[in-house]
């Protein structure tokens, strides 16, 4: 390695200068380097719960069977009979989705970005749910979007406050030209939304001549003690108008690391999805798109969802149980229905930013709330991940995680600065 001299900053774009590692992945890396850290950070799923047999089995037969498509470049909307598969698990979900509107994307945040592109030009407003998932806010904030943030409520966004910004946006001479939800089991707060706000958000979006970006990787995961499918009806299913583009993906359910997600879209975006696509990767790997496709076909997906969904209930159960017992008078949280997510709220005077560090020396990391919110509030926030560990880390995460607050607590009061 040469002594690099330069400072590159003058050859940067502008939003590469203004851009920032995402608070989750710098947690991650800290994660791995400490020692015995116990790491409620990463949305990560549980490698215990991966078809490992299944895949091994799979990816030797299609690798034995020196098929050209397997390790060639293929079509850019994605592999045709995963595209199938596809519709097939959308219509599963009550969303009748033609061929032509589905297209396979490397990971749903390649889908994120890819509709940012092409909805979004630099100033225009995104409407985010305050608090936010990160990948979308920085994906649409690297094209220079303006990130505008609409309240929650416990049955998700609220729907007044939705009105009002749009309103404030449209009157300042903004273009808002959509509105992105996770409706079901949200990164990062766990709330489901109510099916009458789906309904209401429809309309909504109709009336102000809006698009809704639906990003739903975790509606499978429903807890079956709090939640059913019905419950997760995803707004696309219900969408007459053409007004939502739904993205999911089989990070959460199969494995991150294939990179296989897809998403449905009226035709006419489709096609401009599937050009910006080719220009970011051509195609999404073919190897993985045709084990997942061959794990679709044999059940593999559907065949386990009940097992994943007891797997990640059990430990939300266990998560909720060890709070509730250490720090429940001090924290409170909405009860995840499903997903990977417990979103706790401190006390006011904790800043979860600065107590972070001294997790760090207890060895228990979380991610502070402020990463999740566009207009600099949720300091005494925290996204805690129970999907990852096991139940024992989880337990004893928890403990570490109460000393790490008490002592917070009984330290002399600065004066809090938030911004
Ligand atoms: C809400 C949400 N959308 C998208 C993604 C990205 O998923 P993928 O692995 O399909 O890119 C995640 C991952 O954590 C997520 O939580």
């Amino acid at each position: 390695m040469s002594d690099i001299m330069i400072n590159y900053d003058r050859f940067l774009s502008k939003a590469a200068l203004k851009s920032q590692g995402s608070a989750i992945r710098k947690m991650g890396v800290m994660a791995v380097r400490v020692p015995d850290m116990i790491s409620f950070a990463p949305g990560y799923p549980d490698p215990a719960a991966y078809a490992w047999d299944e895949f091994r089995e799979i990816t030797a037969r299609l690798l034995d069977g020196h098929q050209g498509s397997v390790l060639q470049y293929g079509p850019t909307r994605g592999h045709k009979p995963l595209i199938e598969a596809c519709m097939e698990i959308l219509e599963g979900r009550g969303i009748r989705a033609a061929f032509e509107e589905l297209m396979i994307t490397t990971g749903s945040q390649q889908g994120i970005e890819l509709v940012g592109k092409v909805l979004l030009d630099p100033g225009d407003v995104v409407l985010v749910e305050l608090p936010a998932y990160t990948g979308a806010i920085s994906a649409f904030r690297n094209l220079g979007a303006s990130l505008a943030g609409v309240r929650q409520e416990a049955d998700g966004i609220d729907l007044e406050d939705l009105d009002r910004v749009v309103s404030r946006e449209r009157a300042a001479g903004r273009a808002v030209r959509f509105l992105y939800v996770v409706p079901n089991f949200q990164n990062p707060t766990g709330l489901l939304l109510s099916l009458a706000k789906r309904k209401a958000l429809l309309e909504y979006a109709s009336r102000a001549d809006l698009l809704i970006v639906e990003d739903d990787p975790y509606g499978a995961l429903y807890f079956d003690d709090t939640a059913t499918a019905a419950d997760t009806r995803p707004m696309k299913a219900d969408d007459t108008e053409g007004r939502v583009i739904y993205l999911s993906s089989f990070s959460k359910t199969l494995a991150p690391g294939f990179r296989v997600a897809w998403l449905a879209a009226p035709e006419p975006l489709v096609s401009k999805l599937e050009l910006f696509k080719q220009t970011e990767d051509l195609m999404s790997p073919a190897l993985d798109q045709h084990v997942i496709c061959e794990a679709h076909r044999r059940g593999v997906l559907m065949g386990r969802l009940p097992m994943l969904r007891r797997f990640y209930q059990e430990k939300r159960t266990v998560m909720q149980d060890a709070l509730r017992a250490k720090l429940g008078d001090l924290v409170s949280w909405p009860e995840p229905k499903g997903g990977f997510f417990l979103w706790a709220t401190l006390p006011d005077q904790v800043d979860c930013d600065a107590m972070l560090v001294r997790a760090v020396d207890q060895r228990v990391i979380y991610v502070a709330g402020s990463a999740f919110y566009v207009d600099g509030t949720g300091h005494n926030r925290m996204r805690l991940s129970f999907s990852l560990p096991s139940h024992e880390k989880i337990v004893e995460g928890v403990a570490r995680l109460t000393a790490v607050v008490q002592a917070e607590l009984s330290r002399p009061t600065a004066p809090a600065v938030h911004a």
